[in-house]
């Protein structure tokens, strides 16, 4: 099963893909998270979105079909999260689908108003070791736990982000609902009311 995971910044996207992984053995590929990566090795591709990424704009297309194209696993069950985000990289996960005999098996759209994301982003922190997210008030770190701040969770970069996800990525939603595979979660909810929703609408339950 191939599910992709659409919606703003901080939705919570990333939240409910570790709990399907934790649950349901879903493979999670999130290109924010390999992105990061890749900036944190100082890898070719990690050097080139750096900027990108740190002013909150998207990384090219060419950049991240590429990436996508070698990590996107054959088998098994899949969240896509944070990918596709433009319509010509939608485009490219089709040709890339239909070359492998597969297809997108649901589309879930995260929906949230811009100063829940606000709220959510603001307040998130991650753990550095485990990549394990929480929020300072929704999920405190456990005692001990050293936390870090995204640097793209700042303020400004969090007005960009929004604004960019309305000009490019907003416009897949319309696409997906097109294609009749368009799921939507309202995710202001509490995280396990979210996940009940999502793996009810998944027919995973
Ligand atoms: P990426 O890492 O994908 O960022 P994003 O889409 O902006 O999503 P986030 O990770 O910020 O949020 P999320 O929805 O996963 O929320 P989370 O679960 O953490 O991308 C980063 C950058 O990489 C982009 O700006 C771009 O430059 C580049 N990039 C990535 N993919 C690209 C692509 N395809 N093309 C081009 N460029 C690309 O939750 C947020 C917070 O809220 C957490 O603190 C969490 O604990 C809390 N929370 C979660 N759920 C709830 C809830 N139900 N109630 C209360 N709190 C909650």
């Amino acid at each position: 099963m191939l599910v992709i995971f659409l919606g703003p910044p901080g939705a919570g996207k990333g939240t409910q893909a570790q709990r399907l992984v934790a649950e349901k053995g879903f493979m999670h590929i999130s290109t924010g998270d390999l992105l990061r990566e890749a900036v944190k090795n100082r890898t070719p591709l990690g050097l080139k979105a750096k900027e990108y990424m740190e002013r909150g704009e998207l990384v090219p297309d060419d950049l991240i079909v590429a990436l996508i194209k070698e990590k996107l696993p054959k088998e098994g069950n899949v969240i896509l999260d944070g990918f596709p985000r433009t319509i010509a990289q939608a485009e490219a996960l089709d040709k890339m689908l239909e070359e492998l005999g597969k297809k997108v098996d649901a589309v879930v759209l995260f929906e949230v108003p811009d100063e829940v994301v606000i709220e959510r982003l603001s307040g998130r922190r991650i753990d550095p070791k485990t990549g394990k997210v929480y929020h300072v008030k929704y999920n405190p770190p456990p005692e001990g736990v050293e936390v870090i701040q995204r640097e793209d969770d700042k303020p400004s970069v969090i007005k960009k982000r929004l604004e960019v996800y309305r000009k490019q990525t907003a416009p897949l939603i319309d696409y997906y609902k097109e294609k009749g595979n368009l799921l939507v979660v309202d995710a202001t909810k509490s995280p396990d009311e979210v996940y009940e929703d999502l793996i009810t609408k998944l027919g995973l339950k």
